[in-house]
């Protein structure tokens, strides 16, 4: 997403506003690499006169007061000044009906009410300039993976899914991102061999500051093109860290990511149901074990009581032995302890996972055929078929809808 771009292709953005919260936001959230740039005229909007016109801005995010009727004549002549290319968002605390049905009326692009989140301001900007016009419509797509018990591949088929999801979302210009919500003792970046940037110290109490330039510097990337969130790893700093931390860098990462994956944590925090009430798919990863299956059930109840409904926890059998002749559980057994919950199974390879975890790659590049990879595809419903299929509007992975960390519909 961002990346050196020639001038031309920038699209330039005008915000008039004398809030210094508001400024500091908006500069944050876009970082000067980027397509757009967003300057900032510091001034109340009713003394706007004819600087507007000098240069040319793509789009004018004005911000005002709606119970103002001088503030809405003066609207109305920035509007007939910039002309009818230049996108027109209006940013206000105070809207009324009355005053949505002037803007309306008026054609604004589209208005916002502060405070808002900066997803919803970038979103605004983005859908405004039609940039990327596909990118823009389509919601960031939300995947938690959560472990029923320890060791049992979580990390491994998290990291694998976003390995799937980069490589189709290349294709078709949507970008992924990896976040480690395992703060303490993560290990995406060792399985990726990266380094990882998070540093949650420097955010810890005023998550606010977290913006697009933070974020940029605290991202690591993979050589496929993957982003990821993950922080070093403080195995003797057991801490707990706020909900309002937890949930400001997933909103920040949905404004600038199409599909998001989540390595969670097995121990239950504070903001954990918010994360999974906020992703599209949760997934719980289990091994063949009894105490494995056990502990997937308990999380299953675990997520039922928090989440209500509004959390469909489905299950992954990792290392899933399909030989008839051995001894403890078959798939009969686990499907039926699993009531229902089972999305699909996963084989064990280990030669391959190995190999992979040791050289800090993803599975496909050492073998583009692998049956861990083919399995992963076919439950998050990304396949090949469905990649062609979307195009219609079908593929499954596009078919979940709402949910928290959301972008603003177009
Ligand atoms: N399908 C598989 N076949 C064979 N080995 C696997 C498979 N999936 C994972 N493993 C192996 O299992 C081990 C644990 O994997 P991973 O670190 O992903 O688990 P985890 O659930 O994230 O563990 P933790 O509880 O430490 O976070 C790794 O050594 C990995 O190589
Ligand atoms: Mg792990």
């Amino acid at each position: 997403m961002t990346g050196s771009q020639t001038e031309a292709n920038i699209r330039k953005t005008l915000l008039i506003s004398t809030d210094h919260e508001l400024i500091g936001m908006a500069k944050g959230a876009f970082d000067a690499s980027g397509e757009i740039r967003i300057a900032v005229l510091q001034k109340p909007v009713s003394e706007v006169a004819t600087e507007i016109r000098e240069s040319h801005y793509d789009a004018l995010v004005i911000d005002l007061d709606a119970t103002s009727v001088t503030d809405f004549e003066q609207l109305q002549k920035i509007k007939r000044m910039a002309g009818t290319s230049t996108a027109i968002i209006v940013i206000s605390e105070n809207f009324s009906p009355s005053a949505a049905r002037i803007l309306i009326q008026l054609k604004v692009t589209d208005f916002l009410v502060k405070p808002m989140a900066t997803s919803d301001f970038v979103r605004s900007i983005n859908n405004a300039l039609k940039l990327s016009s596909q990118n823009a419509q389509v919601e960031p797509q939300f995947l938690a993976f959560m472990p029923a018990s320890g060791g049992v591949g979580n990390t491994v088929l998290a990291l694998e899914a976003a390995a799937i999801l980069n490589r189709y979302g290349k294709q078709v210009g949507r970008s992924t991102c990896v976040v480690d919500l395992n703060f303490q003792h993560g290990s995406c970046a060792e399985y990726l061999d990266l380094e990882p940037r998070f540093d949650i110290n420097e955010i810890e109490n005023a998550p606010e500051r977290l913006d697009r330039q933070l974020l940029d510097v605290m991202l690591a990337r993979h050589a496929s093109g993957l982003s990821l969130i993950a922080a070093p790893n403080k195995p003797s700093d057991m801490r707990s860290f706020k909900p309002a931390l937890v949930v400001r860098l997933l909103d920040l990462v949905s404004a600038y990511f199409d599909y998001v994956v989540i390595d969670m944590p097995r121990i239950w925090f504070p903001w954990t149901e918010t994360v999974l009430m906020g992703s599209n798919r949760t997934f719980i990863i289990a091994d063949m074990t009894v105490p494995s299956i056990r502990h997937a059930r308990r999380t299953i109840a675990a997520i039922e009581e928090k989440g209500g409904n509004q959390i469909k926890p489905q299950v992954i059998v990792n290392r899933m032995d399909t030989r008839k002749n051995v001894a403890g559980l078959n798939a009969t057994d686990v499907t039926a302890a699993l009531d229902g919950h089972l999305v699909g199974t996963i084989p064990n390879n280990y030669m391959l996972v190995r190999d992979a975890v040791d050289r800090g790659v993803q599975l496909s590049e050492i073998d583009p055929a692998n049956n861990v990879t083919a399995s992963l595809s076919a439950i998050i419903g990304q396949n090949d078929e469905n990649a062609e299929a979307e195009e219609d509007g079908k593929s499954s992975i596009l078919a979940f809808g709402r949910k928290l960390f959301r972008r603003k519909a177009a």
